[in-house]
């Protein structure tokens, strides 16, 4: 009753921020991502008859904290009346800095579990049992560029374009590597209640993904990027309004995005994204990723770099 797999974090291009219905963790948003390659989450899933209560290892050690949502992750795809589980993850990245490891996570835990539990379900439902987990997690069960639809009763994602029908590069910079102060999920439900932009973001949401859709199709980087830093500053935007405010910028934050407009005046083909953290992602063409690398790595405040192309969708673990 083991099971394991493999999920990378996926990037949002246009953004999921905002819940249509908390209860099924229905968005409000459409979106749309990229799915990384080289940052990846590992989760193996026991089921044992014989243990009293679930345990959870991440990265070698016990963490209680995320032990209930795993869980009810779990009883999702296993039933309530499943045996206990053993899980143990490992991440190869900073976990909970607005670098999508929910994301990763909950697509892992999700294939792995449905594996454990000897059950076999398509791309399609396990997505949405992940989906219903962490949002953004059913993006990651897809590789490439993944729409995630706002239609309907249930989570449903859609690929757009495989990761090599249109291989960019992303560079992450790591201007901080704390947990974020303010979890998504409950940052997005305080946008939802107290911002006084939330609702023209819903409304123009259908309008960002149409553009973006169709600079995927045309694999128009110029015409992406000008939608993606709109979708991103809009969000934070929205933030920022808040009440109270959530501003997960750093200094460093702010200067990364001055090198991506310096690299843009440059002629580089290269565009930021920022999600619930002070990390800044910025996408670019392959023959320009040195060049971008270079300048974010000079960036005072930039205390890491990691490059990565676009990957698969989450896996189960070949042997050997
Ligand atoms: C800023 O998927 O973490 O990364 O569904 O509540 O778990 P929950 O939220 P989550 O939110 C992701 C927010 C974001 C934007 C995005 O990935 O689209």
């Amino acid at each position: 009753m083991q099971g394991t797999a493999i999920a990378q974090p996926n990037i949002a291009l246009i953004k999921y921020w905002g819940k249509r219905d908390i209860e099924r963790n229905l968005p409000a948003v459409g979106s749309i991502s990229v799915t990384l390659r080289e940052l990846h989450t590992r989760m193996q899933v026991d089921f044992d008859d014989a243990l009293a209560a679930d345990a959870l290892m991440v990265n070698d050690a016990p963490d209680e904290a995320m032990l209930p949502r795993l869980a009810s992750c779990l009883d999702s795809v296993a039933g309530r009346d499943r045996p206990g589980a053993r899980i143990v993850s490992t991440c190869n990245f900073p976990i909970a800095a607005g670098l999508a490891s929910s994301a990763s996570s909950f697509a892992a835990l999700t294939v792995a579990a449905a594996k454990a539990a000897g059950e076999s379900l398509d791309t399609a439902r396990l997505a949405s049992l992940a989906g219903r987990a962490s949002g953004s997690a059913a993006r990651s069960l897809l590789g490439g560029f993944v729409e995630l639809e706002n239609a309907g009763d249930d989570i449903v994602c859609r690929s757009l374009c495989g990761a090599e029908d249109w291989p960019l590069t992303v560079v992450v910079a790591i201007t901080e590597s704390g947990p974020k102060p303010v979890g998504s999920t409950e940052a997005m439900e305080i946008s939802r209640r107290t911002s006084p932009f939330y609702s023209s973001w819903v409304d123009r949401q259908s309008h960002d993904l149409e553009i973006a859709r169709a600079a995927i199709a045309a694999r128009d980087l110029e015409k992406l990027a000008a939608i993606a830093e709109h979708n991103c500053l809009k969000m934070h935007s929205i933030m920022w309004a808040s009440r109270p405010p959530m501003v997960y910028w750093n200094a460093a934050t702010m200067r990364c995005l001055q090198t991506v407009r310096q690299l843009q005046g440059e002629g580089k083909g290269v565009f930021f994204t920022i999600d619930a953290g002070p990390q800044v992602k910025a996408v670019c063409l392959p023959e320009h990723a040195t060049e971008v690398e270079a300048a974010l790595r000079a960036t005072p405040g930039v205390t890491d770099i990691m490059t990565t192309g676009l990957g698969e969708g989450a896996r189960l673990e070949s042997p050997g």
